[in-house]
């Protein structure tokens, strides 16, 4: 299915059986849980037990759209789309076909990015069909996906918001929503983020990452992707220079340089501000290596 972020393997979130294949068709660890996808508010009811004012207050802000939410789960909610953890994560998509198709189920749909484990996800229908075209029985094509890169996931500690996974809203919009600073407990440091693995969107080339600003010394043309346009780069991240531009076409450009032959490749990074943070996130998981 499209989302607004990235494209999404779905299946019944009720069903345990339809659940598993999930996993299956992307061979993803069963420890990493999974979004449920739901059409209206009204359906939380059937899945989580409390709903902070603080949740109360994103929701209202920011959905439908880019916003994770995990809440601790009713008894109908499987244990294996959340991993045997006491939440799950709940979000509203903002893409009319993925709202819907939502809108017209009986049921909410659990769907992880539409990728094999570990792999760049999918913003396009091409993207899915490339990889999983064995795997699915179809891909619902809404086009290539706006936002480009996954939804922020926010979690709740004491009632109080912090921000478990970089993504399609920026941590800047939550804070003034919430009108106070919000920890962002990401990537090295999350008990509360599993699944969020240092090494991700992991290309077969080596990636060096550049400091936003900064330029490498003494790398051919061919191996240096800027941020803005850059005379000498071969390709830039933000042709328009902006970090929302950067976040659409990130994967895009990834997955691109993978099917290039070539040795390593230098990256500058975004700037540390809105969705530059979601992009550097993404863009450090692509470089690490174990
Ligand atoms: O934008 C998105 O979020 C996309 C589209 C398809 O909606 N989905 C997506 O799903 O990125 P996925 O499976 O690639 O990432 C889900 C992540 C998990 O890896 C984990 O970090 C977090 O969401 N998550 C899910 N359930 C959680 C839970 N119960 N507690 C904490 N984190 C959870
Ligand atoms: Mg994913």
């Amino acid at each position: 299915m499209p989302t607004e972020t990235v494209y999404g393997l779905a299946a019944n979130a009720l069903d345990p059986v339809a659940v598993a294949r999930i996993f299956e068709a992307k061979n993803r660890p069963a420890f990493d849980p999974l979004i449920v996808h739901i059409g209206q508010r009204a359906e939380l009811a059937q899945l989580v037990t409390h709903l902070p004012a603080e949740a109360e207050a994103l929701m209202q802000a920011f959905w439908p759209g880019p916003l994770t939410l995990v809440l601790p789960k009713t008894e109908a909610v499987p244990d294996l789309v959340t991993s045997g953890l006491p939440h799950v994560a709940v979000r509203m998509p903002r893409h009319p076909l993925a709202l819907r198709l939502l809108q017209s189920l009986p049921f909410p749909l659990a769907a992880p990015s539409a990728n094999p484990f570990g792999y760049v996800s999918p913003t396009t229908a091409q993207h899915v069909m490339d990889q999983l075209a064995d795997q699915v029985g179809f891909v619902l094509d809404g086009g290539p996906c706006q936002v480009g890169l996954e939804s922020t996931v926010v979690g709740f500690r004491s009632d109080r918001a912090i921000i478990l996974r970089q993504g399609g809203i920026p941590q800047e919009a939550i804070e003034e929503v919430l009108g106070h600073a919000v920890d962002s407990q990401t990537s090295q440091s999350r008990p509360d983020a599993p699944g969020q693995m240092d090494s991700h969107y992991a290309p077969h080339r080596t990636i060096h990452l550049l400091e936003h600003g900064t330029r490498p010394t003494d790398v051919a043309k061919e191996s240096w992707i800027s941020f803005a346009p850059h005379a000498e780069a071969m390709a830039s991240l933000a042709p328009d220079g902006s970090v929302a531009t950067a976040a659409q076409r990130l994967f895009g450009v990834l997955r691109h340089l993978d099917q290039q032959p070539g040795g390593p490749v230098w990256i500058e990074k975004a700037p540390e501000i809105g969705l530059g943070r979601a992009v550097n996130d993404r863009l450090m998981r692509a470089a690490h290596r174990a």
